[in-house]
């Protein structure tokens, strides 16, 4: 549930009108809502219930400092996968102590950054940044808290390009190596083992390959008991999908008890979770205006000023998101269109076919873009990218500025 919603025939960001949002800081706008950020962090925490847990947002999806910081305010801790989004959670008032470091490619600048910040856990990938991470502790004198990411080999059944779990996959280590490898980082002087982590894959409609990937891990952590090795944190990683159109993915509340119920005889074990899409995506919409339409003989084109360069998700992954009118009308004919951007590429769209009673000058919202939208946006075509709004019930705040033309060569110098 959000709280983008139509009264009096308009859309309604919490309390306020879109359409006088875009009016005053202009289009393409991305706008969060703060009370729909915080009900779905509330889910998750609400769910994990009386469940020793942390729920770690995954920074990735939704980098903004106030987003970072309405969660950082709730108690959350924070999933990072590099330096840059840990700076982001530090800036944002976050606790470095509740956040966990993902990514297969840690360097050794950011590992010192993250060491000296007393971060929660490193979540390891390979074996060989077993070994950097520590070296890089050891010169520092630290000993630094390690999980390690098993690829449980499940299928989460989403789209090839997020999906994280199979064996193909260029994430976490084997299931099969992973004693080995838990074995080695026992054995390195300059870690601590705390916990296993997994991450199967993004927008998962289904709970049965959590499950499935939960268990495997549970008995990994009991091999490793029998070796020595305890396991003080479970972190499932996370991937819970949201509503696009008619998808029905599980509420946090029945993902968490089904949870739970496996951990119900180990309550010593934190479970960790990492939601970053289940809690971003449908508390932001793209809103954009129509600056051309374009009938053709085989298709009729609304070209609107937002493009693939803030929304690259249908491009990428042909990804559906709903878009409406921010004011429905039904004085001009109902028609069938695509919805385009002003870039030159083919692949430059955000809908197909859509049914849509729209003029020149309206005002369209693309739903479900609060995850992987102003974060996946680039500069292409010399774009300036998005400005972002959060509204708080009347309130509106500008949480990013657009960008000028001018800092779109910010860095850049000519020859002499
Ligand atoms: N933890 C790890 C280690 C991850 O790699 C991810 C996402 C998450 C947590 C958060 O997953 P979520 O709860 O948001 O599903 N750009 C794609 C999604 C890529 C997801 C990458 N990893 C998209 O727009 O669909």
């Amino acid at each position: 549930m959000d709280h983008f919603n139509y009264q009096d025939g308009q859309l309604f960001a919490e309390q306020t009108a879109v359409a006088e949002l875009a009016a005053q800081y202009g289009t393409p706008l991305y706008i969060y809502s703060r009370a729909t950020i915080e009900r779905h962090f509330q889910a998750f925490e609400a769910a994990a219930g009386d469940h020793p847990h942390l729920v770690c947002y995954a920074v990735k999806a939704n980098s903004n400092i106030a987003v970072l910081n309405v969660l950082a305010r709730l108690g959350a801790g924070f999933d990072i996968v590099s330096a840059g989004e840990l700076a982001r959670v530090v800036e944002a008032g976050g606790d470095p102590s509740k956040v966990v470091f993902s990514g297969v490619a840690k360097t050794a600048d950011e590992m010192a950054y993250a060491l000296e910040l007393g971060i929660h856990c490193f979540n390891v990938e390979s074996s060989q940044e077993l070994d950097r991470l520590n070296q890089v502790a050891g010169e520092m004198g630290k000993i630094a808290p390690v999980s390690i990411r098993v690829n449980p080999d499940v299928d989460a059944k989403t789209h090839p390009y997020i999906s994280t779990g199979l064996k193909e996959n260029k994430f976490g280590i084997a299931i099969a190596e992973a004693p080995a490898t838990y074995a080695k980082a026992a054995s390195l002087p300059n870690l601590n083992v705390v916990g296993v982590d997994c991450h199967i894959g993004s927008q998962l409609t289904d709970i049965a390959p959590f499950i499935d990937a939960l268990d495997r891990l549970l008995a990994l952590i009991d091999n490793l008991a029998e070796q020595g090795i305890k396991i003080r944190h479970l972190d499932v990683g996370g991937g819970l999908g949201v509503t696009y159109d008619d998808e029905t993915p599980p509420h946090p509340e029945a993902y968490a008890s089904a949870l739970r119920e496996r951990l119900a005889d180990r309550p010593e074990l934190l479970l960790v979770f990492e939601p970053g899409r289940a809690i971003m995506a449908n508390a932001g919409i793209l809103v954009t205006e129509v600056e051309y339409l374009k009938p053709g003989e085989e298709k009729n084109f609304a070209i609107v000023d937002a493009a693939m360069n803030d929304l690259i998700r249908p491009s990428l992954y042909s990804a559906w998101q709903a878009i409406v009118p921010v004011k429905p009308r039904t004085d001009v004919p109902e028609a069938i269109y695509d919805i385009v951007g002003p870039i030159c590429e083919t692949g430059d769209f955000l809908g197909k076919d859509r049914s849509l009673a729209i003029d020149q000058g309206d005002l369209l919202v693309v739903r479900s873009a609060g995850a992987y939208g102003f974060t996946m946006s680039s500069n292409y075509n010399s774009r300036p990218r998005a400005a972002e709004l959060m509204v708080d019930g009347s309130d509106a705040h500008l949480i990013r500025a657009r960008e000028t033309r001018e800092s779109l060569w910010q860095g850049e110098a000519v020859l002499p």
